[in-house]
């Protein structure tokens, strides 16, 4: 059973010492009291991620066996397998916020549960695979790396560890990018191409501008959440358009520029709507990409019965 965070009257006095106590910096072990409010949110944050990371394992996995040539198929094996891990951390810190991995799993599978807008979308060639290793996984780091420093010391302690691993995506994509960048000029066409198709969905990843509301002072005092979402599309582009500059490929937004006495990045906002339409499974790949989650979890039915006997059975030998 998942360590549950034990029940307790939200007396305002209480609140107040644990907000104090965030805001001093203290980190929230597994099995402490929480405000409802804080578990409700630090849940939704890390079951949505932990949904991310292994439907996110699917446009790359269809490449596995098309990658050109050993090295490149072994490598994105590993990553693929790294992500898949990256899910199964998270869930597991998602149980001690009270919910079971079963639960989860199971209204993911159904088409109920939310993953990331990014992986809604066709990875239609070699260099998309590029363009998730480098930007998507890239703009995930700006968010997780944020989260290291966040309250619920859990989530924490595993961010650490996605982050290392997520660095290293980051630099397995730098490689198939410069191959393709510095190669002929279909292949230059083709990152190009790729560029283009991936940017609206990278621009949304970081969500809508932040609305100044008490929910968002309390995630922020809570440390549920770190950085406001311009903030992380902001330092995600200060990081990654020189990438793009330094290779002499065209930056998909022509208005995008750098306001020096802003000392921001300025860009064309884009379409919201798409993000809401792709966010409630409506994407372009949601459809196909939630009935292959579904059809393995079938195909896997006999793996979760074999290990619940085996541990009935072993309950009973000890009991
Ligand atoms: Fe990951
Ligand atoms: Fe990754």
């Amino acid at each position: 059973m998942p360590e549950t965070t034990p029940a307790a009257p939200e007396d305002p006095e209480v609140l107040a010492e644990f907000t104090a106590r965030v805001r001093a910096g203290e980190q929230i072990e597994a099995g402490e009291w929480v405000p409802e409010e804080y578990r409700f949110e630090a849940l939704r944050l890390i079951n949505m991620h932990a949904n991310s990371e292994i439907m996110g394992a699917l446009p790359e996995r269809e490449w596995i066996p098309r990658a050109p040539g050993l090295a490149r198929k072994m490598a994105l094996t590993a990553k693929v397998q790294d992500e898949v891990g990256h899910g199964m951390l998270l869930y597991r810190v998602a149980e001690t916020l009270g919910r079971s991995r079963d639960e989860m799993i199971a209204e993911l599978v159904a088409g109920r549960a939310r993953f990331h807008n990014v992986f809604h979308y066709p990875a239609e060639t070699w260099a998309d695979v590029a363009i998730i290793q480098v930007f998507v996984d890239g703009a995930a780091m700006q968010t997780q790396g944020a989260l290291r420093s966040c309250s619920y010391a859990p989530y924490a302690r595993v961010l650490k560890r996605i982050c290392y691993e997520e660095d290293f995506h980051i630099q397995l994509g730098l490689d198939v990018w410069r191959a393709l960048a510095e190669g002929t000029p279909a292949q230059r066409a083709m990152l190009q191409d790729a560029l283009c198709r991936w940017w609206t969905p990278i621009m949304h990843f970081f969500g809508m501008l932040d609305r100044v509301s008490p929910h968002t002072e309390k995630m922020l005092a809570w440390r549920i959440k770190v950085k406001s979402n311009e903030e992380l599309r902001q330092q995600f582009l200060r990081k990654f358009v020189p990438i793009i500059l330094e290779y002499g490929l065209d930056v998909p937004d022509p208005n995008l520029r750098w306001a020096e006495d802003e000392q921001r990045y300025v860009y064309t906002e884009p379409d919201w709507e798409e993000l809401k339409r792709v966010g409630r499974n409506g994407g372009p790949k949601s459809a196909e990409r939630l009935a292959l989650r579904q059809r393995f979890h079938a195909q896997h039915a006999w793996v979760r019965e074999a290990m619940s006997r085996w541990r009935a059975r072993a309950d009973g030998a000890v009991a």
